[in-house]
């Protein structure tokens, strides 16, 4: 998309730019068929729109589904939500990571239910004033729950955006630039269908690898297209290694088959999630003995063979797990909570934390369905 000619479009409106209009034509006939969205032209529920923006954020639109069901079905309104203990929460979020999400949605329900009588303002200003809702999710409520013109730019967009205009700079520098261009193409009319048009757009034709080109309808406004140079933006800024944190994790089990559990500390990295007992997680290696200072309580400890290993997004974990069966009078003396296997699933178990458990578990099959 050449940028005089964008440029041109918004001081020019009888000349509109033809990106919209060829992009809703397709979304017309393209648009992807997903759980929280109501048909090309109508408006969705906003706290569906809410619901499912921010279980989106960093998450697959294929992870999401079954949560977002699993909601909805249990939580109806956001009254309903707010309603609910923090608990019971972030147990039906535990696999979907980044925590702070949903005590944050929690927290908005309860501002939305209490604050403004149940119903989700309509500005994006507004937006960003609750809990857990920034520039991207406030864009996207105002854009396709209430039909404002909100620019929604996330990484599919980025990269659309990236092609369209020939960014070469690459990103994150690349931000600024991008908006700016993306602001030009959003249209009065439509500007939610258009964000999700984008979207799509971006997840099933300009995809990273070997865009499909020929079915995408900006081919001829493609300026990266043009100088045959596609797929090799959006360019990076080469990332940073990831450090690696090591640590160990203490699965003990008492005589009736219950398995010591604690709660984290509600602040911080899976904050109020359960977990099996571990030590600090810190950069170097440990001997066993440093280890087992840390182990919840005292009895034959052994280490099982291999590692669990997890990637977060400033690190990545690897930890030893050693395993043990206590004895009553062990067990009386450890701070958690002692929980059934075959309740397991149903705790505030961090996905982390569910490899753990299968670990020391190796025969008992996957006590962890996916949803
Ligand atoms: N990713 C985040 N929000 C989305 C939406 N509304 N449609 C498709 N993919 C998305």
């Amino acid at each position: 998309m050449a940028r005089k000619s964008a440029a041109k479009a918004s001081t020019a409106p009888e000349r509109e730019n033809p990106v919209a209009p060829a992009l809703l034509a397709w979304y017309d006939r393209h648009a992807r068929v997903l759980p929280w969205r109501s048909p090309p032209g109508k408006f969705a529920d906003p706290y569906a729109v809410w619901l499912s923006e921010i279980m989106l954020q960093q998450t697959t639109v294929a992870a999401v589904g079954s949560y977002y069901r699993d909601f909805l079905a249990r939580w109806p309104t956001v009254e309903a939500l707010a309603a609910a203990s923090i608990d019971d929460v972030m147990k039906r979020w535990a696999g979907l990571g980044y925590y702070s999400r949903a005590r944050n949605l929690h927290a908005c329900a309860g501002v939305v239910a209490r604050d403004h009588g149940g119903c989700f303002p309509d500005t994006e200003e507004a937006l960003r004033k609750l809990p857990g809702i920034g520039p991207y999710t406030a864009a996207a409520i105002a854009a396709i729950a209430f039909g404002k013109k909100a620019t929604v730019i996330d990484g599919n967009v980025d990269r659309v955006v990236t092609r369209l205009f020939k960014i070469e700079t690459p990103l994150p520098l690349s931000k600024p630039e991008i908006r700016a261009c993306a602001e030009t193409l959003t249209p009065e009319a439509r500007a939610g269908d258009f964000a999700q048009a984008m979207m799509d757009l971006g997840a099933t034709v300009c995809t990273p690898k070997r865009p499909s080109c020929n079915r995408c309808p900006l081919e001829a406004m493609c300026e990266a297209r043009a100088a045959g140079i596609e797929e090799t933006l959006p360019r990076r800024a080469p990332k940073k290694e990831r450090p690696i944190r090591r640590g160990a994790c203490f699965f003990v089990t008492r005589g009736d088959g219950a398995v010591l559990l604690r709660k984290r500390i509600a602040k911080g990295l899976l904050g109020g999630m359960m977990e099996v007992p571990t030590t600090p997680w810190e950069g170097e290696a440990q001997e066993d003995a440093a280890h087992l200072a840390h182990a919840p309580l005292k009895a034959k400890w052994k280490k099982r063979a291999g590692l669990v290993e997890h990637t977060f997004t400033h690190f990545h974990l690897m930890l030893d797990v050693f395993v043990a069966e206590a004895s009553a009078k062990e067990a009386a003396s450890a701070d958690g909570i002692w929980i059934a296997p075959e309740d397991l699933a149903d705790e505030a178990l961090p996905s982390l934390m569910r490899k753990v458990v299968q670990h020391a578990m190796p025969d008992e099959g996957p006590l962890f369905h996916r949803k």
